[in-house]
């Protein structure tokens, strides 16, 4: 089956391989949304039913859900876990200070209380999300559904005295009607090219009304494994001031690479 898998999927596949090996026993772990999120999720699913593992999940969104069930995780709300030991999920971006652009998958609301709740955060990436400054990718901020475009508008013009190159947004839709997240709200995508001062940006946007949340994750990220698709893995923690570069044995199981839903 690996035959069948494109570079770009080895390389989300090994470093989500990797990453679970952040996974111990007893251990409560946000589980994040996304396709190389779902391969972690796989992943942990193969461990919890080959070799015991016992841990809660607490998924980003009901997508990761329904897959952590499906794959045998036992999942939890966060309530019940209150604090978790570690969070895994995937990124849109990510630059040399390991700050993340989030919401390609419309779950960054969840995904960023998860990840603020835990010990450690692990983003799982190929390597094409290693960016030098953030915004290529379009910045996703959640908005409550009332008076979203006057939210918009405020957002635009806000923009202009921000330091970024783009000052467009627009909203994601999902086929013909406006996509609604798992809690209730829409998304705007804001086109910024290039974003100057992401932590500015992110505070001044998150203190408007009608904004629930904004894509930008900064200083919540701990450990970033990054995939390459010749089966490459380097793992860069902040903390430690580390880097280290390993090969993983691309072992072939239909189990994980079959029925893949994301
Ligand atoms: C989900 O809302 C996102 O934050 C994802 O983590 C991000 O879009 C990465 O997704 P992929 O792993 O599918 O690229």
């Amino acid at each position: 089956m690996s035959g069948e898998l494109s570079p770009i999927d080895k390389a989300k596949f090994v470093s989500a391989k990797r990453a679970a090996q952040y996974v111990e026993d007893g251990m409560r772990v946000g589980l994040g949304t996304g396709s190389t999120a779902a391969w972690l999720v796989r992943c942990l699913g193969e461990l919890v039913r080959d070799d015991g593992l016992k841990i809660k999940g607490v998924p980003t969104s009901s997508r990761t859900a329904q897959l952590a069930r499906d794959v045998g995780i036992e999942v939890i709300t966060l309530d019940e876990a209150k604090w978790l030991d570690l969070t895994i999920d995937g990124a849109d971006e990510f630059d040399g200070d390991l700050n993340l652009i989030k919401g390609g998958g419309g779950a960054l609301l969840l995904e960023k209380i998860i990840a603020t709740a835990s010990d450690q955060m692990v983003v799982i990436a190929d390597v094409g999300k290693e960016v030098e400054t953030l915004g290529a990718f379009p910045l996703p901020v959640e908005v409550i559904p009332f008076g979203w475009q006057t939210t918009q508008a405020l957002i635009e013009e806000t923009l202009i005295s921000m330091d970024v190159l783009g000052r467009t947004s627009t909203l994601r839709m999902n086929g013909q009607t406006p996509f609604v997240t798992d809690e209730g709200n829409h998304i705007l995508d804001l086109h910024l090219n290039r974003i100057g001062n992401a932590r500015q940006l992110a505070l001044v946007l998150n203190q408007m009304p009608g904004v629930v949340e904004n894509g930008l994750f900064i200083d919540i990220c701990d450990t970033v494994v990054i995939g390459y698709g010749d089966g490459k893995v380097e793992v860069r923690d902040i903390n430690e001031g580390t880097v280290a570069t390993e090969r993983l044995d691309f072992v072939e199981s239909d189990n994980l690479f079959s029925d893949l839903t994301e």
